[in-house]
């Protein structure tokens, strides 16, 4: 598009779809029969709230994400809009000024500075109305 201001690389790949689900391990048996794949990685991550598990896909992953409790922020998505994606991981080259970018664009960020994410990645979370209702996570592999 010809006027923009974003560097080409700044998003290098889809990192992850994150889709909510509400029971994991049932969710994690229908990937793997529908796909024949295994999973490759699960991990809890308290201060998210969530238990996620990946599935491979070229060098992304689709992340099946279960809630630890009804009251955290994927849990209360199931509650408002019931299972189906949730957000969408851009894997970027540097976090932080990804960050001062989106900012300078005007974008309602979630997270102001990176916070650790799994797999040792930092992550930081975007505001859906900045996206079009999709909830955007930006991704730094550590
Ligand atoms: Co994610």
């Amino acid at each position: 598009m010809a006027g923009t201001d974003l560097p080409a690389d700044l998003l290098i790949d889809v990192d992850h779809v994150g889709i909510a689900v509400r029971d994991l391990d049932a969710a994690v048996d229908e990937y793997r029969r529908a796909f024949g794949a295994e999973p490759v990685h699960r991990e809890r991550v308290e201060d998210q709230g969530v238990e996620e598990v990946l599935f491979g896909v070229g060098t992304s992953f689709i992340q099946l994400l279960g809630a630890t409790a009804p009251d955290t922020p994927v849990g209360r998505f199931l509650e408002r809009r019931g299972e189906g994606v949730h957000h969408v991981g851009y894997r970027v080259r540097d976090l932080a000024s990804a960050l001062d970018m989106l900012r300078g664009a005007g974008v309602s960020l979630i997270d102001q500075s990176p916070r650790p994410g799994s797999r040792g990645t930092m992550v930081a979370f975007a505001h859906p109305k900045s996206f079009r209702g999709v909830l955007v996570e930006l991704v730094q592999e550590g």
